[in-house]
């Protein structure tokens, strides 16, 4: 049942992610989400001129980009990519630095609950914009620490350590003793020149050979009166490198 503030997601020629009890103006007319309150989610509601949307349930990837921003976000192409080389799965230990906004804290800890993640943040800033993102996440598997993880890690004989800060070389020793055997380092990096930095360190302990990828992804679409062209939409650019390593014993 729909409650009043419960996020909706409108979906119709264009998309509105909006929430229950609002009144709001498109280019399609007036939509009154006063209407949907203790309705079930998949109803449909028709603005004042007439255009039908369904009302759906919003996924925390139609979410998350709502959420504030201060420094820049891991996307969620590239969150994936995380999960399909590791092998993340429910019930999972996660350290994760810096926290930033959080979006790869909460992109993981959605999909490895009832695991937990422990996230580390330097700057109170950067640590207050995550914790609000990640209270609107709803998520309770979060601990958000305004600390220095280059300092150490407290938790040990965790599945995964994810970096995606400037030095990830300061980090790679805490990581490998947080670690239990088997577990994965990975670090997420805008430049060639940190997986180097980080190599060297990642050579002085018992880790496998780095696997390094650039997760690419070109969205298509239909274009023309009867949908008769199809062609890239976006040409999305670089991102960032993502380099894995498994601790091997100690
Ligand atoms: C690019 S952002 C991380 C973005 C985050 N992964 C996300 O998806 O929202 C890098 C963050 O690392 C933090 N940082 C840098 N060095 C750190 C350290 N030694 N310990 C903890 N956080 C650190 C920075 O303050 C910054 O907020």
């Amino acid at each position: 049942m729909i409650k009043k503030n419960d996020r909706v997601l409108l979906i119709g020629e264009k998309n509105y992610l909006l929430r229950a009890g609002d009144m709001f103006d498109s280019q399609y007319g007036r939509i009154d989400l006063k209407k949907v309150i203790g309705k079930k989610y998949g109803i449909k509601i028709k603005t004042s001129s007439g255009k039908e949307f369904v009302v759906i349930e919003p996924t925390l990837t139609d979410t998350i980009y709502k959420f504030k921003r201060g420094p820049q976000v891991v996307a969620t192409k590239d969150s994936a990519a995380i999960l399909s080389v590791t092998g993340c799965s429910p019930g999972w230990t996660v350290v994760d630095a810096g926290t930033g906004s959080g979006f790869l804290s909460i992109f993981l800890a959605n999909y490895l609950k009832p695991g937990k993640i422990y996230t580390y943040e330097i700057r109170k800033d950067f640590h207050e914009i995550a914790r609000k993102n990640i209270k609107q996440s709803g998520l309770k598997n979060i601990v958000i620490k305004n600390k220095d993880i280059s300092k150490g890690i407290n938790e040990k004989n965790v599945d995964m350590v994810t970096l995606d800060l400037e030095e990830p070389e300061k980090v790679v020793k805490h990581a490998f003793n947080s670690l239990k055997t088997g577990g994965w380092l990975v670090i997420y990096s805008m430049h060639i020149e940190q997986i180097q930095r980080a190599y060297k360190e990642i050579k002085k302990y018992n880790f496998t050979e780095p696997k390094i990828l650039e997760n690419m992804q070109v969205e298509w679409q239909m274009q023309g009166k009867n949908r008769t062209f199809t062609r890239p939409k976006t040409h999305l650019g670089h991102t960032g490198f993502l380099t894995f390593v498994r601790k091997l014993g100690s």
